[in-house]
């Protein structure tokens, strides 16, 4: 019986043993075929990783390429890459359109529910055109702006903050382009795109000129561009400085 028993004893020992380094086996070759799994979609490009959409883009010699406006089929505009990384222009607080003012559409008029301030307005330009803006005073073809929206946060994870606010979630993107020969066969030089999901940005296609470009055109100080709200280009043409 106690034989018998030993025998049983180490056979389970045996077994719990052998599953134990089954199990571990398992384990260590699991993580490594993620790992190499990882490593291949990174390589092939397949998975970016974290911030990657938002790095400019280098041609094979390293250099930036152009950020002239990129188009996927029918002309829907693709989120510019990088723009992070272009000439900040300034960054606006809760901007409201008066209300009344026969081009604010219903889309602008609310467009900050549920804040006590509204959002960020953070707007960037591509730094060749912002060149091309100091030299000439123009707004060249394949302008682009790139107002990125952030709610505007009061309390921090730690917190340490007693007043103000800073950019918290970010809420969308807003893209502006001049384009006299736009691939979606319109006439309208500038047209106004949104991306309300930037972290997986499908192609974007032109609003109607009601919806965007007509408010633009009547108030904007400069050619559709809110020049008087954005200090990197306010008085630049007046001030001599190109
Ligand atoms: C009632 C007026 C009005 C309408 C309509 C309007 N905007 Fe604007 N937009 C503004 C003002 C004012 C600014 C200045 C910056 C800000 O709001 O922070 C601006 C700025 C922008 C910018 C930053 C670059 C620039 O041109 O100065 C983008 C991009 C933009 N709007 C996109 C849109 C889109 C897309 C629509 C249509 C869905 C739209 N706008 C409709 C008033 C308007």
């Amino acid at each position: 019986m106690a034989e018998q028993w030993d025998a049983f004893e180490r056979r389970w020992l045996i077994f719990v043993t052998g599953a134990g380094l089954f199990q571990e086996v398992d384990r260590v070759v699991r993580t490594a075929l993620s790992a190499s799994l990882g490593l291949a979609l990174l390589t092939a490009g397949v998975v970016k990783p974290a911030g990657a959409d938002h790095e400019p883009k280098l041609d094979r010699a390293g250099k930036r390429r152009t950020t002239a406006p990129e188009y996927a089929g029918k002309g829907r505009l693709k989120l510019p890459g990088g723009f992070r990384t272009w000439v900040f222009v300034g960054s606006n607080i809760g901007l409201q359109y008066r209300e009344g003012e026969a081009e604010t559409t219903r889309r602008e008029q609310g467009r900050h529910p549920g804040t006590k301030i509204g959002n960020f307005h953070n707007v960037y330009i591509n730094p060749e055109a912002y060149n091309r803006y100091l030299q000439t005073g123009k707004f060249p073809n394949n302008t682009v702006l790139v107002m990125d929206v952030y709610e505007a946060k009061e309390k921090d994870a730690r917190n340490i903050v007693r007043g103000g606010y800073f950019p918290g979630d970010q809420r969308a993107v807003e893209v502006a382009v001049k384009n006299s020969k736009r691939p979606d066969g319109l006439k309208t030089d500038w047209a106004y795109y949104a991306f309300p999901d930037p972290s997986r940005p499908a192609p974007a296609t032109a609003f109607k000129d009601a919806d965007c470009y007509r408010c633009h055109k009547q108030h904007a100080d400069d050619d559709n561009v809110w020049v008087q709200f954005y200090p990197t280009l306010r008085g630049q043409k007046q001030s001599g400085n190109r």
